[in-house]
């Protein structure tokens, strides 16, 4: 429980001459799930970019799975590290059906190539789509999926290849409730099975919070305004400051929900 996957110490990100991020300090060991929530604008997916290795910090020292940006080869870090976001699912190719869009996992690509996989690579996508509950849309075009199964078969694709750590970026937009809920199921079970080790999970409502997160960090305007283990951080009054309303948190069964208080 305690292999540290990411390591920032005062990371800061500046775009168009304006600092959008930092400077900000985390720490993400294995066995710890968090939630990232903050406004629109707080800096939630550009942090998820650097914890990805997508971006590089303008200054401060960031650690990622051991390799040191600026220091060692970032693409090995790819490799480590899953992303399940909106721009991955609009990115692979619509045509491709469910097993090759799986398949492409293996080297983190866009496109599939048949003579670079042998025959346990389909029984393991196979066998990822299955864990996910998608076996049965192996051969349905990716295109022709709905919003939830293509979110599923995105999890199936990033199983592939065993990955240290898993970034969520709002995956639960456009999901209607069902789908959404299976989607939080799926997410709770590979955490509980050991198969995700470390997350890291953005979401804008509280309701689309799998249970099995542990810690959570609150972002406001580039900053962590708070952090630490997920009952501690997810309160009336954290809540209240960071979206400047209101707030009541209620908790039912390990999900949370929240709603602005007259
Ligand atoms: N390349 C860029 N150039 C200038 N500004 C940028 C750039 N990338 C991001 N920003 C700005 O940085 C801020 C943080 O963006 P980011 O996408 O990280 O926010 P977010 O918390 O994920 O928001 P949302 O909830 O809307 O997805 C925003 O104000 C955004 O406009
Ligand atoms: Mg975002």
């Amino acid at each position: 429980m305690i292999k540290n996957m990411v390591s920032m110490t005062d990371v800061s990100v500046v775009r168009s001459g304006r600092k959008i991020l930092g400077p900000l300090t985390a720490d993400i060991s294995s066995g710890e799930h968090y939630a990232l929530l903050g406004p629109n604008g707080a800096g939630k997916s550009t942090l998820m970019s650097l914890m990805a290795g997508d971006a590089h910090p303008t200054s401060g020292i960031a650690d990622v799975l051991g390799h040191k940006f600026g220091k060692d080869d970032i693409r090995q870090l790819r490799e480590g590290v899953s992303v399940i976001n909106q721009h991955l699912a609009e990115t692979l190719p619509a045509g491709s059906s469910a097993l090759e869009t799986v398949l492409t996992g293996k080297k983190n690509v866009l496109a599939h190539w048949w003579d670079q996989f042998g025959p346990n690579d389909e029984e393991n996508a196979l066998s990822a789509l299955e864990m996910v509950g998608c076996r049965h849309l192996a051969a349905r075009a990716l295109g022709s999926c709905s919003q939830g199964e293509r979110q599923r078969i995105l999890i199936a694709r990033s199983l592939l290849v065993r990955h240290e750590l898993f970034l969520f970026d709002e995956p639960c937009v456009g999901l209607d409730f069902p789908a959404r809920e299976k989607l939080l199921l799926t997410v709770d079970d590979l955490v509980r099975s050991g198969t995700v080790k470390a997350s890291v999970y953005i979401a804008h409502y509280l309701e689309e919070l799998p249970t099995s997160l542990t810690h959570a960090i609150l972002l406001k305007d580039g900053r962590i305004s708070v952090a630490g283990p997920v009952e501690d951080i997810l309160t009336d009054e954290n809540l209240s400051d960071l979206y400047e309303v209101p707030i009541r948190v209620v908790r039912n069964n390990g999900r949370w929900g929240a709603f602005v208080s007259r």
